[in-house]
């Protein structure tokens, strides 16, 4: 089974599907098999980067079953070393009011995609498909632009993010479920309290859920003020949420972004020594020992 890694932020914008672009290549450069999924509903445009405009087969045709398998939708780029793209949908009512059974196919047909690495680019924002997208892998990214509200926006992600994987935890408590869908929270620890008031034997379920989840930070236009707030970040998230966020890289701001994105080619194809692909390329070694980790631990608990 491919290792997932996703991608997301609570601000739109902040860059994830230029970064998820690139770390697809670099991966795709050092012979893993990649297939990087547009999941960006109603904002999907991975696509436009590699310069292709008008997809002749996307994920709506999954989606609406016009297609049965996922992997029929997708395009090779041979000029990307195999990388293969499926290219996402544009917002029709079908996809973007999914229900749970349609979502439950989509995420299973991601399960079985015959790849070394999935790549999921999800949309911005805390809807409930954005946030199961972005819980759906094995390996979180989420990205900030270095000013206060991207920060917070990001903090409000992730604590959304991690109250709604508790849920899924609870699916069969279904009353802790339900309280907690309809409650606000300062903290997790006032979640952990109340789930374990609810249904004993509640908190260690969730503690249990949350034990894996680390997503791994990019601050995206860095610059010198954003120092400052990153640090602030990583306390809130662990005083409040009580999980690590460990630094995957920082990307500075780099005016050749848009003229690669303006060649629609991939900067670290058209500009690999920019400072921006730089940091990318070094992201995507780490990414690419994280996968060969995660790869042998679930070779040994199926072995
Ligand atoms: N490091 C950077 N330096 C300069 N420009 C950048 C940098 N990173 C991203 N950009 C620019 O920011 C804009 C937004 O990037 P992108 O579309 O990748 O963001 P996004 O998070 O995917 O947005 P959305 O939430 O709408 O999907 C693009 O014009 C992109 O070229
Ligand atoms: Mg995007």
């Amino acid at each position: 089974m491919a290792i997932k890694i996703s991608i997301g932020s609570g601000k739109g914008g902040v860059g994830k599907t230029m970064i998820m672009v690139n770390l697809a290549m670099q991966l795709a450069e050092t012979g893993k098999k990649v297939c990087l999924i547009d999941l960006d509903i109603g904002g999907a445009d991975a696509h436009i980067l590699f310069g292709l405009f008008e997809p002749r087969r996307t994920l709506t045709d999954f989606i609406t079953r016009k297609v049965n398998n996922i992997q029929d939708v997708a395009h090779t780029f041979y000029a990307h070393h195999g990388l293969q793209l499926i290219a996402g949908t544009g917002d029709t009512l079908q996809t973007s009011n999914m229900n749970y059974q349609e979502k439950l196919r989509l995420l299973r047909a991601i399960d079985n995609i015959d790849a070394d690495i999935v790549l999921l680019d999800v949309g911005a924002g805390t809807s409930y498909h954005a946030l199961d997208f972005f819980m759906h892998s094995d390996i979180q990214i989420c990205v900030t632009l270095p000013d206060p509200t991207s920060i917070m926006d990001l903090y409000n992600f992730l604590q959304l993010a991690t109250i709604r994987k508790m849920l899924t935890s609870f699916l069969s408590k279904s009353d802790v479920a339900s309280i907690l869908k309809t409650t606000n929270f300062g903290s997790l620890a006032e979640v952990f309290v109340l789930a374990e008031q609810t249904s004993p034997g509640a908190q260690d379920l969730a503690q249990e859920a949350l034990k894996y989840f680390h997503p791994l930070l990019i601050v995206n236009r860095d610059s010198e003020n954003g120092r400052l707030n990153k640090g602030k970040l990583k306390q809130m998230v662990q005083k409040y949420l009580g999980i690590d966020i460990p630094e995957l890289c920082e990307i500075p701001e780099d005016p050749q972004v848009q003229i690669a994105l303006k060649a629609f080619l991939p900067i670290s194809e058209l500009y690999p020594d920019s400072p921006s692909s730089l940091a990318m390329h070094n992201a995507a070694v780490k990414l690419a020992k994280l996968v060969d980790l995660f790869a042998i631990h679930s070779n040994s608990s199926t072995a």
